[in-house]
């Protein structure tokens, strides 16, 4: 018997800037995802209480994306990107809200991997769980999430440079508590949006030269308005991961908030990937008391809004706080 563990996560800060090679700054969360059973066979079965279904995926699996129920489209990514050598019988089940924006798939994917006996470093283990999601799902995604959840440190935010892909533990003050408070609004990333941002991303590079050594006054020579927009988030959004990692580590608190209120403007009005329910959502946390900051996670449209908070302070029902946890692993029986 296998049981492999694999958390979701929260980004702290850091948007819309790992497919562009930026800064990002998440941490693995205390919620997870546990995939249990018995290797062998030439066909992986999972059954989620979760969800209600079964997954049934053939190690020779042609076209994730057609596969069904649609959470079985992520264990057919994982077979179809890395080919195990066998299959699996057993079950899958999470302690992660599905589909709110706290990585749910991401957890999947790097749990069902090493389900499936991979054997390798964290960033190789995220290198193909971040394939098998852009496979199961279209989204070209960057590597945020899988990689978080591969490498989280107990205690610790991540502070991952995308171009050389180095992960710096950020330890977490104790005078800071990290809340995430859904908006009620399943994140709808397979639209075409976030293929849009990305896509008008390499477009704005393609003009100034890659985005995470590009300045604020490279962003604002760009004659196309939109493509102007989207470059300035990127930049003035690098600029802030390393302020806000750089006040984590000093103890800076009163230097967080500014930050998050900032990079959810910036996420709003210049990358356009906020909803009207999640501004309200992150002014209201903003104006809780106690609360230090807010601004939405993850690749917007939906989701949660991640607040940060002194610890004792009251947050609306429904919020939930999370603990910077330890990456996945795997226990064999
Ligand atoms: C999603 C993607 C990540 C990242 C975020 C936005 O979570 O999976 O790679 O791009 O959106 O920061």
């Amino acid at each position: 018997m296998i049981t492999a563990r694999a958390p979701g996560r929260v980004n702290l800060i850091g948007d819309h800037t790992d497919y562009t090679g930026g800064l990002v700054l998440p941490m693995a969360i205390d919620l997870a995802t546990t995939v249990e059973g018995e290797p062998g066979g030439d066909t992986v079965v999972l059954s989620s209480a979760d969800e209600g279904s079964e997954a049934v995926v053939p190690l020779d699996v042609a076209d994730p994306p057609s596969v069904s129920p649609p959470w079985a489209r992520y264990v057919a990514g994982v077979v179809a990107v890395m080919r195990p050598a066998g299959g699996l019988r057993g079950s899958v089940s999470t302690t992660l809200p599905l589909g709110a924006g706290l990585s749910s798939s991401a957890a999947l994917e790097v749990a069902v991997a090493l389900a499936l006996g991979f054997d390798g470093t964290p960033l190789a283990l995220a290198h193909l769980c971040q394939s098998a999601e852009q496979v199961a799902s279209g989204v070209p995604c960057g590597i945020m999430d899988q990689l978080a959840s591969a490498a989280g440190v107990e205690g610790h935010a991540l502070l991952i440079d995308c171009t050389s892909l180095d992960v710096t533990p950020v330890r977490m003050p104790d005078a800071v508590d990290v809340w995430v408070v859904h908006s009620g609004v399943p994140r709808g990333l397979a639209g075409s949006a976030y293929a849009d941002r990305r896509a008008e991303c390499d477009e704005a590079a393609a003009r100034i030269g890659p985005l995470r050594a590009a300045t604020v006054a490279d962003a604002s020579s760009l004659s196309d308005p939109l493509l102007r927009r989207r470059a300035r988030h990127v930049v003035t959004e690098n600029e802030r991961v390393g302020a806000f990692a750089d006040a984590l580590t000093a103890g800076d608190i009163d230097e967080l908030g500014p930050l998050m209120t900032a990079s959810h403007a910036s996420l709003r009005d210049d990358f356009e990937v906020s909803i009207p329910v999640l501004d309200e959502l992150v002014d209201r946390l903003a104006a809780t008391p106690g609360v230090i900051g807010a601004r939405l996670t993850g690749a917007g449209f939906g989701g949660c809004v991640v607040a940060l908070a002194h610890p004792g302070a009251t947050l609306s029902p429904g919020a939930r706080r999370v603990r910077a946890a330890t990456g996945a692993s795997l226990t064999t029986q």
